[in-house]
């Protein structure tokens, strides 16, 4: 076996390989992977592909406009056949931050600016991206989510990133902009979400809607409190799914590229951890 296509693969089972040449995550995400401590030593490739990235986009732009349009509470009138107008601020007035600002992010980041969105990105170094306002760093994150209202979160599961989304960074929302209220969108990977922390928050109010795709523990259990929070929206880890045909098509060409003796793309920095 020279090439081994992955998803969650037992650990230790991927040492059993001498002649493996190369580990492609079926997936953007490679935690899945990394977390092996027999993994061996060679390349790990993520997938970047637009059908996933476009998915990715689709997703953070449904939610972003739900929460922005009031979608909960216009369904809640509906079911008491209630007839009433609420005041709609424009979008322009709305700062959208996406946490992560790689391949998915800056694309969900776009997007979001030709809705009319203000919108931020934090990510670990500096970046400079047309109608962006852009932070970086654990320095730069204080000032990221004080001018937030709805955060997007699309980071990799890092030991850097490990349960960041605690009820601590919550609070440093901005809860008094137009979009009357904070929320959260974290389609990154559940290691970065405290459960109890998003819980805290919607029921002290520092949080007014949570959309959660990913969870610390998958599939998220029957008795967590999130399954029937009022102010809570869950997917089942299907943001972006990848779909077999483009993400076998990306695989092959990677590897006829590498067999032609060029470079594999999107290799994962190991140290780093995405
Ligand atoms: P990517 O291109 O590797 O981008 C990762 C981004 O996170 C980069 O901007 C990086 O900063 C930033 N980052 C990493 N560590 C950080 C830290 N400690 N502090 C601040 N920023 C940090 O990854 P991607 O393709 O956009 O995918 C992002 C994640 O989405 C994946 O890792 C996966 O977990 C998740 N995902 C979920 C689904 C789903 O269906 N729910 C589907 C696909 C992917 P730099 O730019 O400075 O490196
Ligand atoms: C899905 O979660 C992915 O990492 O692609």
């Amino acid at each position: 076996v020279a090439y081994a296509g992955v998803w969650q693969p037992p650990p230790g089972l991927l040492g059993n390989f001498p002649h493996l040449q190369a580990i492609f995550s079926l997936g953007a995400g490679v935690d899945h992977v990394t977390n092996d401590p027999a993994l061996p030593r060679v390349p790990i490739v993520r997938i970047v592909d637009p059908d996933l990235t476009m998915r990715m986009s689709e997703y953070v732009a449904l939610h972003v406009l739900m929460y922005h349009r009031r979608q909960r509470l216009y369904d809640a009138q509906q079911h008491e056949r209630v007839w009433r107008e609420h005041d709609q601020p424009p979008a322009s007035e709305v700062a959208v931050g996406v946490m992560g600002l790689g391949v998915l992010g800056r694309d969900a980041a776009a997007l979001l600016l030709r809705l009319g969105f203000r919108v931020a990105g934090w990510s670990r170094s500096l970046k400079a991206l047309p109608g962006i306002e852009t932070f970086h760093g654990p320095g730069g994150l204080e000032g990221f989510l004080r001018r937030t209202e709805i955060l997007v979160c699309l980071l990799p599961a890092t030991p850097a990133t490990a349960a960041i989304l605690t009820l601590d960074l919550f609070r440093k929302l901005k809860g008094d902009g137009a979009a009357s209220g904070a929320y959260l969108i974290n389609a990154g990977r559940g290691a970065l979400q405290v459960d109890a922390d998003i819980v805290a928050a919607l029921d002290e109010g520092s949080l007014c809607g949570a959309t959660l795709d990913v969870f610390p523990t998958e599939p998220l259990p029957p008795a967590s409190p999130l399954w029937r929070h009022p102010k809570v929206t869950i997917t089942p880890h299907n943001a972006a799914a990848s779909d077999p045909r483009p993400l076998v098509a990306n695989i092959l060409r990677q590897i006829q590229r590498f067999e032609a003796g060029l470079p594999l793309d999107h290799v994962v920095n190991r140290g780093a951890g995405y």
